[in-house]
């Protein structure tokens, strides 16, 4: 599998600082909440959000990418929830998160339909999402980011699959991103953080 090839080596792919935008923006979430975070990889955004008093659940279908966020827990001392499943068939529940955290989960568009259909159920009242994601405009800087448009939403479609929740920060723009050797330079992103109604 691509993913758990990327993450054989010793080395952490996308680094073990968190995403930039996450860091802003998790104040949206609940203080102390239920969080999951989607196709999180090597954990480096769950581990900083235990860091920040969160309960936290990773999910990704890598085992060698989730063997180092259980790593990378370890060495920052927090505990966080791991699960390896394929999201197109893992059950979130109902009303059961305070924060769902989706930082470059780039899945077919008929599987985010249904995820993002099920992280809107799967939140509580007051539970806020926080997304970011490569549009099909990142297809033209080759800084990073999938190759098939069709992995990349842009902020019209995120608002029908959102459809439901409040959204406080909906947004296309260009920014540059380092993260590890996976994600480097000016970048074309959507970025979202979106609420259940209380
Ligand atoms: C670009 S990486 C992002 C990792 C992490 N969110 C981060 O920011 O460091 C994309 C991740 O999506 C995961 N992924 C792709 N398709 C998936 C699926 N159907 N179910 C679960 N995880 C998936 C991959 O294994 C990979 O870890």
């Amino acid at each position: 599998m691509i993913w758990d090839d990327r993450y054989s080596s010793s080395e952490f792919f996308y680094g073990t600082e968190p995403n930039d935008f996450l860091r802003d923006q998790h104040v949206f979430i609940p203080a102390g909440g239920r969080v999951l975070c989607l196709a999180e990889g090597e954990g480096r955004n769950a581990v900083w959000l235990a860091q920040q008093g969160f309960q936290v659940t990773a999910v990704d279908q890598s085992s060698v990418g989730l063997a180092k966020a259980r790593v990378l827990a370890a060495r920052n001392a927090v505990n966080i929830d791991i699960v390896t499943a394929d999201l197109a068939a893992w059950p979130m529940g109902t009303a059961r998160w305070d924060g769902v955290v989706s930082i470059w989960c780039h899945l077919p568009s008929a599987v985010r339909r249904k995820v993002h259909r099920h992280a809107v159920a799967g939140l509580r009242p007051g539970g806020v999402l926080v997304l970011e994601a490569y549009t099909p405009a990142q297809l033209t800087f080759k800084t990073g980011g999938p190759s098939d448009a069709d992995l990349m939403p842009t902020l019209a479609l995120l608002r029908d699959e959102l459809a439901g929740l409040d959204f406080k920060i909906a947004r296309e723009c260009e920014r540059s991103i380092h993260e590890g050797v996976g994600h480097r330079g000016r970048s074309a992103v959507v970025q979202v953080v979106a609420r259940v109604p209380d």
